[in-house]
């Protein structure tokens, strides 16, 4: 009897947390999310910066399980990724549904520097599923964040951006100008349309702005703040898409800094988009990130929250309250996985799974699949090159998760400037690495780690006394608060682990650079700066595995 009770117990606690919805819904760094509906399908967008293939869609049927379909600019003739350091690239697109074709409006970001003056430039694509995209087309305004609305009452369509008041002061704001979609050109003026709820200066940045349509009222939905801890969500409305705009007394409409509770671990909430489902429940995507002792790792996530309507016709997002990683919400019976299920890759297929990427836009062929694995063609290049080395990185998913990965069996590596192995990357500067070289002052196959912190490498090296090895497995352990690197003689045996990071060192930008992103983790093959010699045997892998365990990261950011 109390078995039974206790078994019934058991039955409805687990069934309680495998049901609804709890954030994030797409884990790994996958900021400024566009959300759409067609049909009974959604769809979410992120950005992708220096990533190759750019521009992720997601797909799902139930808000709460996404699934990777697709990449809108996998041609390498459509991004122009080259030299682009971390935190450039392809920003927040924008997915839109026009006469039954879908568009995305994106950004690339050549270059932060500003003594060299080069701007954000937009441009705009079109497809009928998401998978074949059409060419680019470049419109007139230069700026980030582009969205286009087409208006269902007037069919006209808008181009609205964040964009700089001349370029001169450079002050930001949101700006807008009718456009064809043919041409990409301004067909009726371009002007300011709002600048947001806080101090209008040369540090604002109202951002993001997504346009909808409701009840005879147009909406301007924006975030502000800067992307940091003061990043929020706010809205405006007008009779027209083109304004004038009376902004929500309610205003932030999603701020988890506003609550004084720099102590709750989801923090920099902002950049929302709203969807509809067929039934007429209204839900919000936007970023926000997970705070693991103040740094976060993974980078900005996609989260998802529910909308209300106030009788006066705004929304409320989330019912005014913080978001928080313990609450679930929407339809009981979605079964999110909130574990995922292991990640397995053997290489046997002639193409890629498309989570795999590389960084910046391949002008050379940096690896092969034969079926039988992965063999880099490693070139001059290493991860700490503004260029495309021969690597291929996948987004960390969980907090709690290891990366093991495989070698192909090793014929021999002649001398220290030859690598393959594994890395935590964040970025060109910020990367922790184990693998195979030749070793220093030996001959034979050496292990090294090698750890940056600021830019100072930590190099150690360990003889494997012997000239080819088959079977090595890299692993690395990843746990909310730190990286270990460690390998075993065969995929099976427990890893020994040569190193330790901090979680925080794979989570800042270094001094005068960006860091957009959230880590990722890299198989690689380098030369070091010097060819891979003409002799050089093939290396690479033939097995990468990923585990997920559980997340437990609690709500508050104390450890
Ligand atoms: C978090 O900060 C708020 C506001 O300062 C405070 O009221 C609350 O007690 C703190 N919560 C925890 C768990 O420390
Ligand atoms: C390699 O040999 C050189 C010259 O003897 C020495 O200076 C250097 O420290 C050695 N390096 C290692 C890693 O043993
Ligand atoms: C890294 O270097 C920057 C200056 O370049 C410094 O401000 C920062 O404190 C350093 N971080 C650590 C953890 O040493
Ligand atoms: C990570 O997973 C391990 C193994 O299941 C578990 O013991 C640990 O509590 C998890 N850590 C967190 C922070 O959830």
């Amino acid at each position: 009897m109390m078995t039974t009770l206790l078994v019934m117990l058991l039955y409805s606690w687990l069934f309680a947390l495998a049901t609804a919805i709890r954030n994030p819904i797409i884990s790994g760094w996958n900021p400024d999310p566009s959300v759409l509906r067609v049909g009974d399908s959604y769809y979410v967008a992120t950005s992708s910066f220096e990533y190759f293939p750019s521009t992720p869609i997601y797909k799902s049927t139930d808000l709460g399980n996404w699934e990777l379909i697709s990449h809108a600019f996998a041609d390498p003739q459509s991004q122009h990724l080259f030299g682009v350091p971390t935190g450039a690239g392809s920003w927040a697109p924008t997915l839109s549904y026009i006469d039954g074709t879908f568009y995305i409006a994106c950004m690339t970001r050549w270059t932060y520097d500003p003594v060299a003056k080069v701007w954000p430039r937009i441009y705009f694509a079109s497809s009928v599923d998401l998978v074949e995209w059409s060419d680019l087309t470049w419109a007139e305004p230069w700026g980030i964040d582009p969205s286009l609305f087409h208006d269902p009452q007037s069919k006209k369509t808008y181009l609205n951006l964040m964009a700089p008041n001349n370029n001169e002061d450079r002050i930001w704001g949101i700006y807008q100008c009718e456009i064809s979609l043919i041409t990409g050109k301004c067909i009726d003026s371009y002007h300011s349309l709002w600048n947001g709820t806080l101090t209008h200066n040369i540090n604002s940045r109202p951002e993001g702005p997504k346009m909808f349509y409701r009840l005879g009222f147009y909406y301007l939905m924006i975030a502000e703040g800067g992307t940091d801890d003061l990043h929020r969500t706010t809205i405006a409305r007008s009779g027209s898409p083109t304004g004038p705009w009376e902004p929500n007394p309610n205003n932030p409409l999603l701020f988890n800094g506003a609550y004084g509770y720099d102590n709750l671990t989801v923090q920099s909430t902002g950049h929302s988009t709203l969807v509809e489902t067929p039934g007429g429940d209204w839900y919000a995507a936007f970023l926000a990130r997970r705070k693991i002792k103040g740094s976060s790792p993974l980078g900005r996530e996609t989260f998802l929250t529910p909308v209300k309507w106030s009788q006066e016709g705004w929304p409320i997002l989330n019912n005014e309250e913080p978001i928080m990683l313990s609450k679930s919400f929407g339809p009981s019976d979605v079964h999110q996985h909130l574990v995922p299920a292991t990640f397995h890759d053997e290489f046997t297929s002639s193409v890629l799974h498309p989570s795999w990427y590389q960084l910046r836009t391949p002008y050379t062929s940096n690896f092969a699949l034969d079926g039988h694995g992965l063999t880099f063609k490693p070139n001059v290049y290493g991860l700490s090159d503004r260029d495309t080395p021969a690597a291929l990185l996948r987004k960390q998913k969980s907090l709690n998760m290891t990366f093991s990965a495989t070698l192909s069996a090793i014929q021999g590596l002649y001398g220290p400037k030859m690598t393959v192995g594994i890395s935590a990357y964040l970025s060109e500067f910020q990367h922790q690495d184990i693998g195979v070289t030749g070793c220093v002052n030996a001959t034979g196959l050496c292990l090294y780690t090698t750890l940056l912190k600021n830019c100072t490498a930590l190099s150690k090296q360990i003889p494997l006394n012997q000239t080819s090895i088959s079977g090595l497995t890299l692993h690395i352990r990843a746990t909310p608060l730190d990286y270990q690197l460690g390998y075993s003689l065969h995929p099976h045996l427990t890893p020994t682990y040569l190193a330790t990071i901090s979680s925080s060192w794979q989570a800042f930008a270094p001094a005068n650079y960006l860091v957009f992103e959230g880590n990722s983790f890299a198989l690689f093959a380098s030369g070091g700066g010097e060819p891979w010699p003409y002799n050089g045997h093939d290396v690479g892998f033939t097995e990468v595995v990923e585990t997920y365990f559980e997340e437990n990261i609690p709500d508050y950011d104390i450890w």
